[in-house]
């Protein structure tokens, strides 16, 4: 009962990390309010989650929609503790040289200014409890080409710095903020940011589980859970030293090139070495 007493706000609950999160962050006590665009999801967990949980309307792209969340959830519940800056979708898939303005603004909305004008609107409620934690997801995409679409990268990356200058303003209020860097993860935003039906994103998590035997270390698919075990670490006390950090949870994806932990596939040095000197 990690939270028990404790308000936490989480936005994109409706599906994978999110529910996820709110699923362990009400195991764990605390009372959860959940903003999503997913309106009929939403509303299906009021009755499902029961008590202790709240759902809110909320489209993370508009600022009004997240500072109403926030006073609704301070409203409703007497106070903000908590709040991790979760909603996201892949958004536009072009590369540098086709991509659109009106595009790039919507992906910088949804992943990066969505994330800052939460902070933004939650903070005075933390403030007025004497502190809080703020988590908010990255991604690996915020460290590697490759692993996203440039626009999706490129905000994750600024979620990043958003983090650690957010976390230097806020500490004098006792307020902590960090990031998760999540790995590859089984849940709907592959197959959402590429339009696909449900049998498809089930086929497309199904494949990725398979090749994540070859992309990282820990030779297992990422599970949503993985990363809401990271989110209530740093939402707790236990991490009461953390802040203006990032924890990455990728499975080791980004410990180094495939030679560097997989014995079948040689090194660097094994592959340019003539073999005597190997
Ligand atoms: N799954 C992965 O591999 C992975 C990897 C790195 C980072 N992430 C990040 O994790 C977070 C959660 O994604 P997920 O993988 O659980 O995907 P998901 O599609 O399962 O869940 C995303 C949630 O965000 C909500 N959402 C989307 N647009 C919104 C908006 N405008 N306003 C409010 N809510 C909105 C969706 O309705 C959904 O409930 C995202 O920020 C994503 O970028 C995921």
């Amino acid at each position: 009962m990690r939270f028990k007493g404790k308000t936490a706000v989480i936005t994109g609950g409706s599906s994978g990390i999110g529910r996820n999160s709110v699923e362990l962050f009400l195991r764990e006590g605390a009372t959860v309010v959940m903003g999503d665009i997913d309106e009929a999801e939403g509303t299906a967990m009021m009755s499902a989650m029961g008590d202790g949980f709240l759902f809110k309307r909320c489209d993370v792209t508009k600022e009004a929609d997240i500072k109403a969340l926030m006073d609704h959830a301070a409203e409703q519940t007497g106070g903000i503790d908590i709040l991790f800056n979760n909603a996201g979708a892949g958004g536009p898939r072009d590369a540098i040289d086709e991509i659109s303005g009106d595009d790039w603004d919507f992906a910088m909305a949804l992943l990066l200014k969505s994330v800052a004008m939460g902070i933004r609107h939650a903070a005075p409620h933390l403030k007025k409890r004497g502190g809080g934690a703020i988590v908010n997801t990255a991604s690996i995409c915020a460290f590697q080409a490759g692993y996203g679409p440039i626009a999706y990268s490129t905000a994750k990356a600024g979620v990043l710095h958003l983090t650690k200058v957010a976390a230097a303003e806020l500490a004098r209020y006792n307020i902590r903020v960090n990031a998760i860097c999540p790995g590859f993860i089984q849940t709907n935003i592959f197959a959402a940011s590429v339009g696909a039906n449900k049998e498809e994103s089930q086929q497309i998590n199904t494949v990725l589980g398979q090749a994540a035997a070859h992309a990282q270390p820990v030779a297992r698919p990422g599970i949503p859970g993985d990363i809401a075990e990271a989110a209530a670490y740093l939402a707790s006390d236990a991490a009461g030293f953390v802040t203006g950090t990032h924890l990455l949870v990728d499975g080791g994806m980004l410990v180094g090139t495939p030679g560097s932990w997989n014995p079948e596939i040689p090194g660097i040095l094994d592959a340019i070495l003539p073999e005597h000197l190997r």
